[in-house]
């Protein structure tokens, strides 16, 4: 039986994309769903391009979780991928889909995490703290925001000369990388 997994979404898709098109020779993943709670996100023109229906959500309809749930569960998705999602998971969902909703966070966590620490904002903190290094951070979701068991770590150097464009960049590269790698390793045929 093929996997599927929903993604999603907040803002540009490109590790929407990245997956997508990663697992595009390979049956046994499926991506049924592109959600997102932004109806102007670019992910909604990705998934277009790439064939997958994509549907918006509002933030009542993700904190209830049912008709979102419902729909999840018509569709038999297994695995719920967050890639460059801004909203908090409600509990709900983690109860249906229990070690079965991943997140990429931009950063190693616990730094830099928490309400309000995503895109931008993350390699901005780190640039302003003179970090060293910075990287990605995978890992599974619990109630509170980036708080979840750490799956997947991955560093790459914050040089004087890096601005918060530079580090993003750094960090999209080692997200492209790893992100579906680590999905295959998780729910890949043995
Ligand atoms: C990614 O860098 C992801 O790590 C980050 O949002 C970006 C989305 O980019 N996620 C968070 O900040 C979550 N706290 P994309 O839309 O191009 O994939």
């Amino acid at each position: 039986m093929p996997l599927k997994i929903a993604i999603f979404a907040s803002g540009s898709g490109s590790n929407a994309e990245n997956i997508v098109k990663f697992f595009s020779t390979n049956s046994h993943f499926e991506f049924p769903l592109i959600i997102s709670n932004k109806a102007d996100a670019f992910v909604h023109e990705r998934a277009e391009k790439l064939q997958i229906p994509s549907k918006t959500f509002s933030k009542d309809d993700f904190s209830s979780g049912e008709v979102i749930l419902n729909l999840l569960k018509q569709h038999n998705i297994d695995v719920i991928v967050l890639a460059g999602f801004l909203l908090k998971i409600p509990t709900a969902f983690i109860e249906a889909f229990p070690n079965k909703i991943v997140n990429i966070h931009p950063a190693l966590l616990p730094k830099f995490g928490g309400k309000g620490m995503y895109g931008a904002h993350v390699h901005q903190a780190v640039v302003d703290a003179r970090e060293t290094e910075s990287g990605i951070t995978i890992h599974y979701i619990s109630g509170n925001y980036d708080e979840g068991d750490i799956i997947f770590q991955a560093q790459c150097p914050v040089l004087p000369s890096d601005t918060a464009e530079t580090v993003a960049d750094k960090v999209h590269a080692l997200e492209y990388e790893h992100f579906p790698k680590v999905i295959e390793r998780l729910w890949g045929e043995l």
